[in-house]
């Protein structure tokens, strides 16, 4: 469909354990956008409980929270007009909303007593991620393509993660909040690291992406929460052990295996070195040698080992494929070790590292705008009816 200016485009995103909302509103040459809204609810604490995320009890928190979001993405985007309004299409909506009735009785209620608000498109991640939780996002978005009768742009999450670099500095107060993607030379290698992924992406161009090796069992993230579990740290483990192995010191009876350094190719495997954490800690407690600063020590360790193995191959397919820049993205890049070690791997190689904003890491809807907007104005995909979506928990790229 040709794509008028000024668009207010609302994104959504659901996949794991934060519930986002986001309004952008683009340029007139539709270039680039403004950042009107955007809210991030963390189930953090609700599923710390469970060691890690709980899908059923992500599903129900995204329906309990994403009425009030709406409400509150509105209001920050001043969209939000009080008003007496009359839905058609509830019958079909409460079939759409079958599964997820709270969030139909809270959006219908929010909807009936506001203005329908100026917002043109829709942009919802459909994969991959946890389908309880996915669903509750496509579902909510197809409900308000019913309602509002707008169409949708379906949104790959890891699209989303490699995309967020491309936000400016402080993108939250700038008219212009997008870095031009034209600036950047191809191709670029982008290393995915997050609680549910570990990939080696070669990004041909924007919107163009061949994974060329990844995790053969646990994702990186993943090890990290397991590993802090033993450490007796709380989920999500991931920022603890970073904080512990700051700590941490060089020790001779703490060494943990790289797996897969030497295998050549691009495949990932962080499940041996979890087991290995596991021994070592029985093994240390056993010689009554097991204490805070043996818990920073492995902390540290871990995180050297998991680092070895990124650096080892991401250096492997910069050299392999050219690359002309490196992308980190996904909750784990928020590590200052990691990210630091990819900081000396590209200026070595003098090539250009970019990272996102550290409120960007972690899952969040503004990246799935941003891809959404990038994948429309620049590759021209095409919007999708609400009867067309749906969620894929495999999605590739
Ligand atoms: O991308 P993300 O927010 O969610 C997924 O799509 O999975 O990533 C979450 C993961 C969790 O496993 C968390 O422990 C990890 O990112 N993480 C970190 C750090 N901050 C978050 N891992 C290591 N060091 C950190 N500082
Ligand atoms: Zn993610």
């Amino acid at each position: 469909m040709p794509y008028s200016t000024d668009m207010n485009i609302l994104a959504i995103e659901t996949s794991c354990d934060e519930t986002a909302l986001s309004i952008i509103k683009t340029s007139e040459d539709n270039k680039n956008f403004k950042v009107l809204s955007d809210i991030v609810i963390s189930q953090i604490e609700i599923h710390a409980e469970y060691g890690g995320v709980f899908p059923a009890l992500a599903k129900r928190e995204h329906a309990k929270n994403l009425g009030p979001l709406l409400r509150q993405a509105l209001i920050e985007a001043h969209l939000y007009t009080e008003s007496i309004t009359t839905l058609t299409n509830k019958d079909e909506v409460k079939i759409i909303l079958e599964r997820e009735p709270e969030l139909f009785d809270g959006l219908t209620l929010l909807l009936e007593t506001i203005e329908q608000p100026d917002i043109d498109m829709i942009m919802v991640t459909h994969g991959p991620g946890l389908a309880p939780a996915l669903w509750v996002g496509v579902n909510f978005a197809r409900a308000l393509s019913l309602f509002w009768d707008i169409p949708i742009v379906p949104v790959n999450h890891m699209e989303g993660h490699i995309t967020s670099i491309l936000l400016k500095k402080d993108y939250l107060h700038q008219e212009m909040a997008l870095q031009l993607p034209t600036d950047f030379n191809f191709p670029m290698i982008s290393l995915l690291i997050s609680g549910g992924h570990t990939q080696l992406v070669l990004v041909k161009d924007w919107g163009e992406y061949e994974i060329i090796g990844e995790t053969t069992d646990d994702a990186v993230g993943e090890a990290f929460d397991k590993v802090a579990r033993m450490l007796d740290m709380k989920y999500p483990g991931g920022p603890k052990i970073s904080k512990a192995a700051a700590a941490g010191q060089e020790n001779e009876l703490i060494q943990l295996p790289r797996p897969m350094l030497h295998s050549k190719d691009y495949r990932f495997s962080f499940s041996g070195l979890k087991t290995a954490v596991r021994y070592l800690i029985v093994d240390l407690k056993k010689q009554e040698l097991y204490s805070d600063q043996i818990i920073a020590d492995i902390a540290r360790e871990f995180e050297h080992a998991v680092t070895d193995v990124l650096i080892k191959k991401t250096s492997q397919a910069i050299e392999e494929y050219a690359a002309q820049g490196l992308i980190i993205a996904g909750g784990v890049s928020a590590n200052d070790f990691i990210s630091a070690s990819f900081r000396n791997l590209t200026e070595k190689y003098g090539i250009e590292l970019y990272l996102p904003e550290k409120r960007m890491c972690g899952d969040n809807s503004l990246m799935i705008a941003t891809a959404g907007f990038i994948g429309m104005m620049y590759k021209k995909n095409t919007t999708i009816s609400q009867r067309e979506l749906v969620a894929l928990s495999n999605l590739k790229l």
